[in-house]
């Protein structure tokens, strides 16, 4: 210790005072004077020292108080629609499917004709569609998907296809670009019936096993026939509020039986084949689940309600 080997007993300073008796005279007072301005430098500088551990003890001088809690580290979660999406390619991947992805950028081929989404079909019409240039579109849907795998493969075809499409289109429950998965399943023997049981078991495990369903006729140029199904609200049970406008019911997705013009289009037999083919909302899906009443809200990057997820 400093104190000790300067200031101490048998410390070097003391010793140095001791020894100015035995100087000659002459010199015993500037050697006095400057060993005690020394001394007097070196214990300021000692209770200097001393205080300054003793008020910064707790963190070996580093200048951190080490007591306050720590300080958590920001970490990111999953988009809610990133999620949902996860999750129902998880469901459908566990029934068998397979994923595949296609263009956003789509020709209007795939996105209209080889569906059999005729040339005066309102779906084309500017005012829903996004266009680039003459023939060629934001897909509007994930359906040109269905044609784009069929003509690359023979049945059976057992495929979803999750990505972004685009609508000219803006309010509280539209946003121009949102994301649909597209499920495909084609085969010898398909009937409305396995359409039936593939997306209720879809719904009950997207939902709960206990989520009443119904399948209601609908139509697109693609499908024939086709449903639209709904579900029982999740909101109120089926007695009627604002979100399902008192109906009772919620649409979740649209699907049917894959229409011979599709297959005539990418040259599969008629005769032969048969299978269903559905298209599902994402941002609706976890609008549902998590009880979001507001479809901007995914876009609008405010942290507060991404971190929720
Ligand atoms: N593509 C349709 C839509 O946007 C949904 C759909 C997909 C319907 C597949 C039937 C079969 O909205």
């Amino acid at each position: 210790m400093v104190s000790i080997r300067y200031l101490g007993r048998k410390g070097i300073l003391t010793a140095f005072l001791r020894s100015i008796s035995t100087l000659p005279e002459d010199q015993r007072p500037a050697a006095g004077k400057n060993a005690n301005i020394l001394k007097t430098k070196l214990e300021k500088a000692i209770a200097q020292a001393r205080s300054f551990m003793a008020a910064n003890s707790m963190n070996q001088n580093m200048g951190i108080d080490v007591t306050l809690p720590g300080r958590r580290r920001g970490y990111g979660s999953t988009h809610p629609v990133t999620r949902v999406l996860d999750e129902i390619c998880g469901i459908f991947m566990r029934l068998g499917f397979d994923i595949v992805e296609g263009p956003e950028v789509e020709t209007d081929y795939y996105n209209f004709e080889a569906l059999n989404i005729p040339k005066y079909h309102p779906a084309r019409d500017m005012q829903d569609t996004f266009y680039v240039s003459d023939n060629i579109v934001l897909r509007t849907h994930t359906s040109p998907s269905q044609p784009r795998t069929m003509e690359k493969t023979d049945p059976p075809v057992r495929i979803v296809s999750a990505g972004k499409v685009f609508r000219c289109d803006s309010d509280l429950t539209h946003t121009p670009m949102f994301h649909q998965i597209e499920g495909l399943m084609v085969d010898e023997n398909i009937s409305f019936g396995d359409l039936k049981g593939v997306l209720t078991t879809f719904v009950h495990q997207f939902f709960d096993e206990h989520t009443a369903l119904r399948f209601r006729p609908s139509y697109f140029p693609f499908t024939e026939p086709s449903a639209e199904v709904d579900i029982r609200c999740v909101m109120c049970k089926g007695t009627g509020c604002r979100v399902c406008s008192k109906t009772g019911w919620l649409e979740v997705l649209g699907s049917g039986m894959v229409h011979p013009a599709v297959f005539e289009n990418v040259g599969y037999d008629t005769g032969k084949y048969t299978g269903f083919a559905f298209g599902v909302g994402i941002e609706r899906m976890a609008m549902l689940k998590y009880g979001i009443d507001d479809i901007r809200k995914y876009f609008e990057n405010d942290m507060r309600f991404l971190g929720q997820f």
